[in-house]
């Protein structure tokens, strides 16, 4: 019979057992959890509730328990629930009794707390690594391509001319935020929550903050109601998940554009694509539409998890076991989309003459233009009326504003002389030297500081 079935007088239907178990899924928590009774094994010799030799046993007995596992030797019990079940009853298999003191001052709650505080600690230090590699492939195209320029888009409509390598800028600050959202989430997840036993505490003379140094936690909770009840840790992973994917989702989308026929702007590298069962011309950006896909699945691990919460009352609850196997899915999602980008990312092609020519293409610099006549003492709200209509005058003819004869631009104001003409993609961009602007010597001095942050610096 299971170990904690002595208060019945029978077994739990079959039923029960399959509907209650999580085994399946939080054997990923293994490492966690025998980290966590070493350091409480220690803790308690320590203390002197257990003597040292006992501790020494169960410390011995749980790291080959760590290797069975590894090695693929250990078998998993259903009928035993969950990790920590598993892994003390393997213990009392093979120390005895002396493996039934291993749960002293110690429960599943304040338990199954710290195996996640640690696994997700550990998911935010690998996120953080790889998202540093994303910015860093990032900017190496950026700085490939410093010279070239491209449409820079509002509405998806073709806007004002801009640097190829100040549009992928934009994603480096996204990631850059994602990077310090997932730092500052890490020091709330930072707190040692054992201690906290059942919910009220323990009635030992436990030393919690040696506990909290053997495992790494820089705090310990302050309220053992709260330490085992306590998600938000989960919730705010998921939510800084869904930020970063809602940025490659947004990056996915302008990839799968760029790369269509229609745009052209940029080539995937065969490795990146895919081929269809049926059209033998194609090379689809599937990364990047499984990307924009999988983007909804962690919003709706997000929105689970939040639900799951809601409204439970203090403390533990069932409800909450509920929380791994969205969580497992959102780690390994966001890990696996960030790896694919980089190398994506790393390997596409800018066709720099492509996106010349769509950069001055129209009326992209009818603001120019308008900037023009300001420059000439016009007021910008008038300039940017004599633009409009001498936009209008230019699409009823089928030309373009380049195409314009300087009669045709007099007619719409005297204003205008030959140098017109000498307005172009390059001067709108280098006219926008502000901080924070396209123009090429900010953008040198927006990669420059993007290196010293992806490098460690101030990062
Ligand atoms: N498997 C449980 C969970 O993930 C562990 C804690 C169980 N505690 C309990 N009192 N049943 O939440």
């Amino acid at each position: 019979m299971n170990p904690m079935r002595d208060r019945f007088t029978k077994d739990v239907d079959k039923s029960v057992e399959k509907y209650t178990s999580s085994i399946s899924y939080d054997k990923r928590l293994y490492k966690q959890d025998i980290a966590g009774s070493i350091a409480h094994a220690r803790m308690l010799a320590k203390q002197g509730i257990i003597s040292e030799k006992d501790a020494e046993r169960i410390v011995m007995a749980l790291t080959s328990i760590r290797d069975e596992i590894e090695q693929g030797s250990f078998v998993f019990r259903d009928d035993l629930e969950d990790i920590h079940m598993n892994i003390e009853a393997r213990l009392i298999e093979k120390i005895g009794d002396v493996g039934r003191k291993l749960h002293t001052a110690r429960s599943r709650n304040d338990q199954v707390a710290l195996d996640m505080r640690l696994f997700v600690k550990e998911a935010i230090t690998q996120i953080i690594v790889d998202l540093k590699g994303l910015q860093s492939a990032l900017l190496d195209v950026a700085e490939a391509n410093r010279d070239e320029i491209m449409p820079g888009y509002t509405h998806l409509q073709r806007a004002q001319p801009v640097l190829f390598a100040h549009h992928l800028l934009a994603y480096f600050e996204m990631l850059q935020r994602d990077v310090e959202r997932f730092r500052d989430s890490l020091k709330r997840t930072d707190v040692l929550p054992l201690g906290s036993g059942a919910l009220a505490g323990v009635p030992y003379p436990v030393d919690r903050d040696f506990l909290a140094r053997e495992l790494g936690f820089s705090r310990i909770s302050q309220n053992s109601m709260d330490a085992v009840s306590d998600r938000d840790f989960i919730i705010e992973f998921q939510a800084t998940t869904s930020i970063t994917m809602m940025h490659l989702s947004r990056l996915a989308e302008e990839l799968v554009l760029w790369s269509s026929a229609e745009f052209g702007f940029i080539e995937l590298d065969d490795a990146y694509t895919t081929g269809s069962s049926i059209m033998p011309q194609k090379k689809n950006p599937d990364v990047a539409e499984l990307a924009r896909g999988k983007t909804g699945r962690i919003y709706g691990n997000l929105m689970a998890m939040l639900t799951i919460m809601k409204a439970l009352p203090l403390s533990y609850n069932r409800d909450m076991q509920e929380d791994k196997e969205g969580f497992f899915d959102t780690v390994d999602t966001i890990l696996s989309t960030v790896e694919v980008f980089t190398g994506m990312v790393s390997t596409l092609t800018v066709k720099g003459e492509v996106t010349r020519r769509a950069a001055d293409e129209g009326c992209i610099l009818a603001t120019d233009l308008a900037d023009y006549l300001v420059g000439k003492g016009v007021p910008f709200r008038e300039a940017h009326v004599i633009m409009g209509r001498l936009v209008h005058y230019a699409v009823e003819k089928g030309k373009t504003l380049r195409d314009l004869s300087l009669d045709e631009y007099k007619s719409s104001s005297h204003l205008f002389e030959e140098d017109v003409y000498n307005v172009t993609a390059e001067t709108s961009i280098a006219a926008r030297n502000v901080p924070g602007g396209t123009a090429p010597e900010q953008v040198a001095q927006q990669l420059t500081r993007a290196r010293k942050i992806v490098q460690g610096g101030d990062g």
